[in-house]
């Protein structure tokens, strides 16, 4: 038996889950599988009804599955943070999920918004998910002099910040930190050139701003050259201002990409946009010792949301990373596989890509597939 937790969450999240569920339960019946699905009410309606956003006791529970699958969080009602601190980035870092496994791929049948000629897209985007400038530690303070403490706590280190101010001549600054540690940074690499050296992928693209962040991202860059030298894998660097450049002129270039959080935020986002749009983007958050989370790349996209217009590959895809994390792989190829089959026969398409096909029906049709 494996333990499923699903959060569906905010906008589109539950409806995006819930195809992904109808696909599960399809390939679980083909496969055999025995797979135990457990809902968490997480979000903006359990916030705005209970005033709570993730209780100690439900993260208990939580870490009691053998897996997570998350739709998305975020709701205009709510204070942009609240939600995606509170809950999706909380669950990473309590889970430790350092790794944040973003394949790019665009598959038969769906539209590129690149010309004709760009080349095959299918490359392994892998951004560190811990750290950087997502640690959260930052402030704000008046003119005059002010003294901040920040604490940044995780499961493996603990760094405490005393921080004076003395400002003067402005009426108020704001200052957010980034951290990398140098373990941080090795593990996140680790990762990355074993599965380049499993799949025979060369070189490893490592994305950073070392021209302007030294420190950050000199420590970044000293991880890379030991792991890389250390795996027999070659590496190349490049910054993050021209990846962004080439994956939209060359993105066949390409085949893993390593990123700190924050730019592998942003240029997934434009990964995504490669494979036909974030309705089509998977992603994994994992601890490859520990419990993983999946999720589609987009967000809760309250523009459509209740409206049956999302695109649910993306969280269909994500179900079938967390069948292969599970161990699950020949259930795990079904599912890609049969969204390969729908994809290239374009008799289904949502409305994103131009079709007409809504949300439940797309994964009607990849239900089909699974059990013909
Ligand atoms: P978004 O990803 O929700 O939407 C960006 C654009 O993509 C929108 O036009 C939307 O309609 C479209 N889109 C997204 N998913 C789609 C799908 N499945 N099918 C078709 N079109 C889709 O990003 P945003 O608008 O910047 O953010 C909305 C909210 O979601 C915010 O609260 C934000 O913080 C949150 N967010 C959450 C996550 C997450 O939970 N992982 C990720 C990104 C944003
Ligand atoms: C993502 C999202 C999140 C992130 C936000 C909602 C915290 O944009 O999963 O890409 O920045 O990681
Ligand atoms: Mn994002």
């Amino acid at each position: 038996m494996q333990r499923i937790g699903v959060i569906p969450g905010d906008g589109v999240g539950p409806e995006v889950i819930a195809e992904a569920r109808k696909v599960l339960d399809a390939v679980a019946e083909k496969r055999n599988l025995a797979l135990e699905f457990e809902e968490f009410p997480l979000g903006a309606s359990h916030f705005l009804k209970t005033d709570e956003v993730l209780s100690d006791e439900t993260l208990q529970r939580l870490s009691k599955k053998d897996a997570l699958l998350l739709g998305a969080m975020g709701d205009p009602r709510v204070k942009p943070g609240i939600l995606e601190k509170g809950v999706l980035l909380r669950l990473r870092f309590h889970f430790d999920q350092y790794v944040n496994l973003r394949p790019v791929k665009l598959m038969e049948g769906v539209p590129s918004p690149l010309r004709s000629d760009a080349g095959r897209i299918d490359l392994q985007f892998i951004r560190e998910n811990t750290e950087d400038f997502y640690v959260g530690l930052g402030g704000r303070v008046k003119k005059g002099l002010s003294k901040t403490e920040l604490d940044l706590k995780r499961r493996t280190y603990e760094a405490k910040f005393d921080v004076g101010i003395e400002l003067e001549d402005e009426e108020e600054l704001a200052f957010q930190i980034g951290a990398i540690t140098r373990h941080g940074a090795r593990r996140i690499m680790e990762y990355a050139f074993q599965m380049a050296k499993s799949k025979g992928i060369e070189p490893v693209t490592c994305v950073d701003k070392a021209n302007v962040l030294t420190d950050a991202y000199g420590i970044w860059r000293e991880a890379a050259e030991e792991v890389s030298g250390r795996l027999g894998v070659k590496k190349e660097f490049q910054y993050v201002d021209a990846v962004a450049l080439h994956m939209v002129r060359t993105p066949d270039r390409f085949k893993m990409i390593v990123a700190p959080n924050l730019f592998g935020d942003i240029l997934t986002d434009l990964g995504a946009a490669l494979q036909g749009g974030l309705g089509f983007a998977p992603s994994g958050n994992i601890n490859p010792s520990g419990v993983s989370m999946f999720e589609p790349v987009h967000g809760s996209a309250p523009d459509i949301a209740g409206k049956g217009l999302a695109n649910p590959i993306g969280a269909i895809l994500s179900a079938s990373l967390m069948l292969e994390s599970l161990g699950q792989k020949p259930a795990a190829a079904d599912v890609e596989r049969a969204v390969q089959g729908v994809l290239r026969a374009g008799k289904h398409r949502t409305a994103d890509v131009g079709g007409k096909t809504s949300t439940s029906k797309m994964g009607d049709a990849v239900v089909a597939v699974i059990l013909k």
